[in-house]
């Protein structure tokens, strides 16, 4: 999507930044892991075709993509964006006739930044996103239902569901943005800062 390409969204523990060409290495490697295609339901890439993807991405308005930092590392590290990628939350907007309804996608991919509460801020701060700047009125969420982990957070969160599928065995969970939900979700993304970039080619568009 094109409107998020020189956003970045500042958290306490993490960092959003636009997915980019440079990003698409690092984010291919992981998708190698089978334990990463069965939890996020993807199917594996060449690097070429991922590469593809991310320039698809860029252009399609109905996917908003960020790439989520390790927020410690990218500040200790001058601000290495790679050595600082731990995963990616992506928004979806699959529904034509209902352009304020997203489907939220999120992955921790590395296992040693996993159960600090980065998947959680991150999912906070795409929300609160897309509900401040994409004006989405619903966010829905397919898991697997085996994947407690996952299931455990959205729920936290306030996701409730709304459809199981025994054939595809994933639930799918719905969180409604209302007078409460939204000063919730405001109240919890308070230390947030949504920075939106000059254009420049050389720093946010490689
Ligand atoms: C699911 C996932 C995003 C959680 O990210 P994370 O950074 O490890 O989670 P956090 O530390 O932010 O924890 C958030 C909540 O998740 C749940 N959770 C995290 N680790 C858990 C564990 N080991 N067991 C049970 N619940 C757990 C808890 O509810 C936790 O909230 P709490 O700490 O307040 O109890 C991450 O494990 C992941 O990416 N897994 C692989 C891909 C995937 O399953 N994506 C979801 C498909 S939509």
């Amino acid at each position: 999507m094109k409107k998020n390409k020189n956003t970045i969204i500042h958290g306490r523990k993490t960092v959003l930044v636009p997915y980019r060409r440079v990003h698409v290495n690092k984010y291919h490697g992981w998708m190698q892991s089978e334990e990463l295609q069965e939890l996020t339901a993807s199917e594996p890439l060449s690097l070429e075709q991922e590469f593809r993807m991310q320039e698809s991405w860029l252009d399609d308005e109905d996917k908003c993509t960020f790439v989520i930092l390790d927020r410690n590392v990218y500040s200790q590290s001058n601000s290495d964006e790679i050595a600082s990628m731990i995963g990616d939350v992506n928004l979806f907007l699959n529904d034509i006739e209902n352009r304020q309804t997203a489907e939220v996608e999120i992955m921790v991919a590395e296992l040693h930044a996993r159960g600090q509460g980065m998947g959680k801020e991150a999912l906070l701060l795409m929300m609160r996103y897309g509900v401040e700047y994409l004006a989405l009125t619903s966010i829905t969420a397919k898991i697997g239902l085996a994947n407690e982990k996952s299931l455990n957070m959205f729920r936290k969160i306030g996701f409730k569901e709304i459809s199981r599928s025994e054939v595809f065995k994933e639930v799918t969970l719905e969180w409604l943005v209302d007078t409460d939900t939204k000063q919730w979700l405001w109240n919890e993304t308070k230390h947030i800062d949504i920075v939106m970039e000059e254009e420049s080619e050389s720093v946010l568009c490689t």
